[in-house]
C-alpha cells in the first residue's frame, strides 16, 4: 500500500510547493485584478475570501485531488449514514444527527434514533419555557434567576462560548454562569454571589465520570444543603445531562431531572444534543434552534457543495497544504468580534482532541497532522503577537472573522474595528518592501548605514496567507453554520490524514496518573514511588498542606 507521503498527489503538492515558495501573492494581485472574486465563495450567511493565499488554480486543483484520492466523499457519506467511523472505540459520529431536519430517519444499529433526538429537543424546549416563565420554582417558591452550568471540556467550551457570541440575543432575568476547573476558586466566586432559593445547578458531563465535573457538582450540592435546602429539595435545584443514566441517578440526580444524549456524540461535537441546554436557557429556544438550523444547512453545504464552493472543504484542503508543504504547525483564528472572543479556544479543543493524532489506520505516520490552533479577539492581538506573524521566521496562516453588521454598536468603532482586519490581512499579504522602507527613510538625516540596518528591521516579507470570513450578522443560525464549517474541516482534514479524528486516548494516561498523585496527597503517610521529580512535588506539597 502506498502511504500518503509518496502517494502522487502528495508528490505533485510537494513540487507546486517547491515552486510557489519563490512567488508572492503581490504579484499575483498586481497581474489579476479579478483574484479576489475568483477565490471568494459564500453560503449559508458566511463569506469566506481566500484569495490572499500561497495557491494558483494548479495548486487548488492539486489539493481536490489529494481530497478524491484519500477518498473524501465515501468518509463524508459514511459519517453522515452511521457508519462505526470512530472504530477505536466502535462508535457510530453522529453529531449531524441533532441538527437533522431532513425529517429523514438516521439508523445507528438498525435503529433510527431521530424519535429520541426530537423528544429531547422538546424536553429541552419545555424546560426553558418552564425557567423562562416562572413555572419552575426553587423549593421556597421563588423563580429561577441564576443558572451554574457546570461542565469541562465539550461539555463546557460549547455551551460558553456559543451563549458569549450570541449576547445580543439573551433574555433578561436569568443569568447563566460556567464553572469547568476543578480550582476550587472558580466554583467559589461563581457560588458566592448566589441566592441558592433561586440557583439551578445543570451538570453536564457525557460519562458522568469526570473528576472536575463530579466535585464541582458536589460542591455546588453542600452549598446548597449547607444553605438551607434540604436533600428533597434538590430535584427543583440540580439537573444533569447525561449519556451515562445510571450514574446520573447512583448520584442522586432524579431520572426525570436528565436528560439523554448517546455514545455516539463525541464530547467536542455535543453542543448539539442537550448539553446546549445552557444555550436554550441564555437566549430561549427559538434562537438555539436557529443555531442548530444554521447547522444543518452548513451539513447540507457540505454534502451537496462542488469543493471550489465548499467552505469547509476549502478551509481543509488550505490547512492541508501549509501544514504538510510549508512546515506550518499552528494555526492562528482571529474574531474582529469581541462576543466571538472565546471562538479560537472552541476551535483548539474541536481541532486538536480530534486530529493530535499519530497513529493512521496502517499504523504510525510519517507526515504532520494537526497544527496548533490558537488565537484571540482583534483589535488586541495586534498589539501583541501579531509582530511574530508578520516578521517573524515561522509561517502562521490566519483566519480573520468579522461581522459586516453589529446590533446596537457605534459606528465609528465598528468601522475602526473593519478597517484594522481588513488593513491586517492587507499587510500580511503584501507585505513593505526593503526598497519601500529604505526610500521611507529619506531625508531623515540618518547616514547610509543606519539607513540601511533600519530599512531591514522595517521590511515586512508579506506572502503571509490568511483566509477572511465575513457575516452580514453573527445570528444564530450564522453561528451554527460557522461551528458546523469549522467541524467539517475538521473532518476532512482527519479524513485526508487518515487518522480517527473521533477518540482522545492522548487525555487517558494524564487523567491516570492525576489520580494515583491524588491518593497519595490525600494519604499523606504512604511511600512515594514515583519519578524523583513528582516524589518532590508531593513532598512539598504534602509539607505546604
Ligand atoms: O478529557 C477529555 C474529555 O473526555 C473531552 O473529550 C470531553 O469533552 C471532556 O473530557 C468532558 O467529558 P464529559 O462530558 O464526559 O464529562
Amino acid at each position: 500500500m502506498t502511504s500518503l507521503s509518496t502517494s502522487p498527489a502528495w508528490s505533485t503538492l510537494a513540487e507546486l510547493a517547491s515552486q510557489i515558495k519563490h512567488q508572492h501573492m503581490r504579484d499575483w494581485f498586481a497581474q489579476d485584478p479579478n483574484r479576489a472574486e475568483k477565490y471568494t465563495t459564500s453560503a449559508c450567511g458566511i463569506t469566506l475570501d481566500y484569495s490572499k493565499n500561497l495557491i494558483t488554480d494548479e495548486v487548488l486543483d492539486a489539493l481536490q485531488t489529494l481530497a478524491k484520492q484519500q477518498q473524501l466523499g465515501a468518509k463524508r457519506n459514511a459519517m453522515f449514514a452511521g457508519d462505526i467511523i470512530n472504530y477505536t472505540e466502535q462508535r457510530a459520529v453522529l453529531h449531524t444527527a441533532l441538527r437533522n431536519f431532513s425529517g429523514k430517519p438516521v439508523y445507528v444499529d438498525g435503529v433510527d434514533v431521530m424519535p429520541e433526538v426530537l423528544a429531547t429537543q422538546d424536553k429541552i424546549q419545555a424546560f426553558t419555557h418552564a425557567i423562562h416563565s416562572g413555572e419552575h420554582k426553587g423549593y421556597t417558591g421563588k423563580a429561577i434567576k441564576q443558572i451554574v452550568s457546570i461542565g469541562i471540556g465539550g461539555s463546557f467550551l460549547g455551551p460558553k462560548i456559543m451563549s458569549e457570541a450570541l449576547k445580543p440575543y439573551w433574555v433578561s432575568g436569568v443569568k447563566v454562569h460556567f464553572v469547568a476547573n476543578v480550582d476550587g476558586c472558580h466554583i467559589h466566586d461563581v457560588l458566592s454571589q448566589l441566592d441558592h432559593e433561586e440557583t439551578l445547578i445543570v451538570m453536564s458531563s457525557k460519562s458522568f465520570s469526570t473528576q472536575e465535573t463530579l466535585q464541582n457538582t458536589l460542591t455546588a450540592k453542600d452549598w446548597f444543603l449547607s444553605a438551607g435546602g434540604k436533600q428533597e429539595d434538590i430535584a427543583k435545584h440540580f439537573i444533569a445531562v447525561s449519556s451515562n443514566i445510571k450514574a446520573a441517578t447512583d448520584f442522586g440526580m432524579a431520572e426525570e431531572n436528565i436528560f439523554p444524549m448517546w455514545d455516539w456524540v463525541g464530547g467536542r461535537y455535543s453542543l448539539w444534543s442537550a448539553i446546549g441546554l445552557p444555550i436554550a436557557l441564555t437566549m430561549g429556544y427559538d434562537n438555539y434552534r436557529q443555531l442548530l438550523e444554521g447547522a444543518y444547512a452548513m451539513d447540507t453545504h457540505f454534502i451537496e457543495a462542488p469543493v471550489e464552493q465548499n467552505l469547509p472543504v476549502l478551509l481543509a484542503l488550505l490547512g492541508v497544504w501549509y501544514v504538510n508543504f510549508f512546515g506550518a504547525q499552528s494555526h492562528v483564528l482571529l474574531p474582529y468580534y469581541h462576543y466571538l472572543r472565546g471562538f479560537p479556544a472552541y476551535v483548539q479543543q474541536l481541532d486538536m482532541e480530534s486530529n493530535g493524532k499519530g497513529v493512521n489506520e496502517h499504523g504510525h505516520v510519517d507526515y504532520a497532522t494537526g497544527p496548533v490552533i490558537w488565537g484571540s479577539e482583534g483589535t488586541n492581538g495586534q498589539h501583541s503577537f501579531h509582530q511574530l506573524i508578520h516578521q517573524g521566521k515561522v509561517l502562521i496562516p490566519a483566519d480573520f472573522m468579522l461581522p459586516l453588521r453589529v446590533p446596537n454598536q457605534n459606528d465609528t468603532h465598528h468601522a475602526m474595528l473593519a478597517s484594522n482586519c481588513f488593513g491586517q490581512t492587507q499587510a500580511l499579504m503584501q507585505g513593505k518592501t526593503y526598497q519601500e522602507c529604505f526610500a521611507d527613510l529619506e531625508g531623515k538625516g540618518l547616514d547610509e548605514d543606519t539607513r540601511h540596518t533600519l530599512a531591514q528591521h522595517k521590511t515586512m516579507p508579506g506572502n503571509k496567507p490568511s483566509n477572511t470570513l465575513l457575516f452580514e450578522q453573527l445570528d444564530p443560525h450564522t453561528l451554527g453554520a460557522l461551528v458546523a464549517m469549522y467541524e467539517h474541516k475538521v473532518f476532512v482534514q482527519g479524513a485526508i490524514w487518515g487518522v480517527n479524528s473521533f477518540d482522545q486516548w492522548g487525555v487517558e494516561l494524564g487523567k491516570v496518573l492525576g489520580n494515583q498523585v491524588l491518593d497519595k496527597l490525600v494519604n499523606k503517610q504512604d511511600s512515594l514511588s514515583f519519578d524523583s521529580s513528582t516524589n518532590q512535588l508531593i513532598s512539598k506539597f504534602r509539607s505546604a498542606n
